[in-house]
């Protein structure tokens, strides 16, 4: 039996602004995720570009955290056996044009920025992103 692991979601501005944090959740809960902890904040562009900093190469770096802190957002702690790869195939491709029927991007997405949630990659980055937002 595998052990569960945590993964850190976020439900974005656009989300949030359109009230779909609960059908949001209900997808993770459907699933087998359990949502451990979840807090609703405004976060700073500072702070966006702190959470964001492994893009500060990308061109979209600036766009991206001004997106992220536009608005409120949902944050929460997910666990489940495989969590952070369920939460990624939950969530589909970035761009919600490319994602996969069913999954949450396609379901709400409107374009790759408004893209509704935010998952960790990986195992050690859930880590990372549970910390800067839970454990400060
Ligand atoms: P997210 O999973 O939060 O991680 C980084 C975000 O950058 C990504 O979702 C997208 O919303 C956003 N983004 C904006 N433009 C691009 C792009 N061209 N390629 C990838 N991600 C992008």
């Amino acid at each position: 039996m595998s052990s569960p692991e945590q993964t850190l979601s976020i439900i974005k501005p656009d989300a949030v602004e359109r009230n779909l944090s609960e059908k949001i959740k209900s997808i993770f809960t459907k699933n087998n995720l359990k949502i451990l902890e979840s807090k609703k904040l405004h976060i700073s562009k500072d702070e966006a570009a702190e959470f964001y900093k492994v893009h500060q190469s990308k061109p979209f770096y600036d766009q991206l955290c001004n997106y992220l802190s536009s608005g409120p957002i949902e944050v929460l702690i997910l666990e489940g056996v495989n969590a952070v790869l369920k939460n990624r195939d939950l969530m589909g491709a970035t761009d919600p044009k490319n994602a996969e029927e069913g999954t949450i991007r396609k379901l709400y997405g409107v374009s790759i920025d408004k893209n509704s949630v935010h998952g960790s990659d990986s195992i050690k980055n859930a880590k990372v992103e549970i910390d800067f937002f839970f454990n400060k």
